[in-house]
């Protein structure tokens, strides 16, 4: 049977453009006909329901919860199409319920979407935390979205070695280059230096959008706007690229 590719979407700083470029990629395979699952595991600050202004009861929490106490269904019950064939399954709500999950429980989880799906996005925050390495171990692959910015590549240098160390070859690198107006002060080669990596994909600073908040008012992704598909084609190239790059290489 056809199993999901999952995909994990991390950094190691905050406030990289994970989120924004996890729901991108979601919108590039919806385009492309695949059934994509995005699961939101920010799971103390998860805001993808609130971005797309999904009308969601429940989620992650109640889930895992559900699970442990034998009271669980159908993992249908905790996920909410969105638009295009886009499913989310919504971080805990409530963010007092962040750490009461057991990691343990992904594997159960991702045993009961794996078969649903033809991707599976993983949102995370930035933490080494067991639910995230736990997502990692279960990743077909981890992409890293990065920004040009000095602490950035520091921690990008010190995890690349972590990859090598235990000789995984899961980690892809994304430089983001679209959070903001202006470009970063390094070239490719001083990152890649500082790095001691090279970099995989490069979302162009064109991506940027002047009117983000306006479209996360709306629950917008961008990508399934055919207006910003219009006028950001460089962009919708490399995000188709990744999509096809990361089936093709698994
Ligand atoms: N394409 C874009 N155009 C304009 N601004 C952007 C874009 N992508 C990201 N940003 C800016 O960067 C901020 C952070 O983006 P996003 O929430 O996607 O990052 P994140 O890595 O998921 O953050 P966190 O670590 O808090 O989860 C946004 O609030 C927005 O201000
Ligand atoms: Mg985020």
């Amino acid at each position: 049977m056809k199993k999901a590719k999952i995909y994990t979407i991390t950094s190691v700083k905050g406030g990289t453009g994970k989120t924004t470029f996890a729901l991108n990629l979601a919108a590039t395979y919806a385009l492309n006909k695949k059934k994509v699952l995005v699961i939101d595991l920010d799971v103390a600050a998860g805001d993808i329901a609130a971005r797309l202004n999904l009308e969601y009861e429940k989620d992650l929490y109640l889930c895992y919860e559900d699970m442990r106490n034998h009271t669980f269904d159908a993992v249908e019950d905790y996920i909410y199409p969105y638009k295009q064939g886009i499913d989310i399954l919504p971080a805990p709500k409530d963010p007092r319920n962040a750490n009461k999950m057991e990691a343990s429980f992904l594997s159960y989880l991702f045993s009961k979407v794996s078969l649903k799906y033809d991707v599976i996005l993983v949102d995370t925050n930035h933490l080494l935390s067991p639910l995230n390495l736990l997502a990692f171990d279960y990743s077909d692959k981890i992409l890293f979205v990065i920004n040009n910015e000095c602490m950035n590549l520091k921690g990008m240098r010190t995890m690349s070695a972590i990859f090598e160390d235990i000789e995984s070859n899961k980690m892809v690198v994304v430089l983001n280059d679209s959070t903001k107006k202006t470009n970063g002060e390094y070239s490719i080669t001083d990152m890649k230096n500082v790095m001691k990596r090279e970099i995989d994909y490069r979302v162009p600073q064109s991506f940027f959008q002047k009117k983000y908040d306006k479209y996360v008012m709306n629950g917008t992704i961008f990508l399934l706007e055919k207006k910003i598909r219009s006028h950001s084609s460089r962009a919708l190239k490399v995000f188709q690229l990744i999509a096809r790059s990361l089936l093709k290489e698994d």
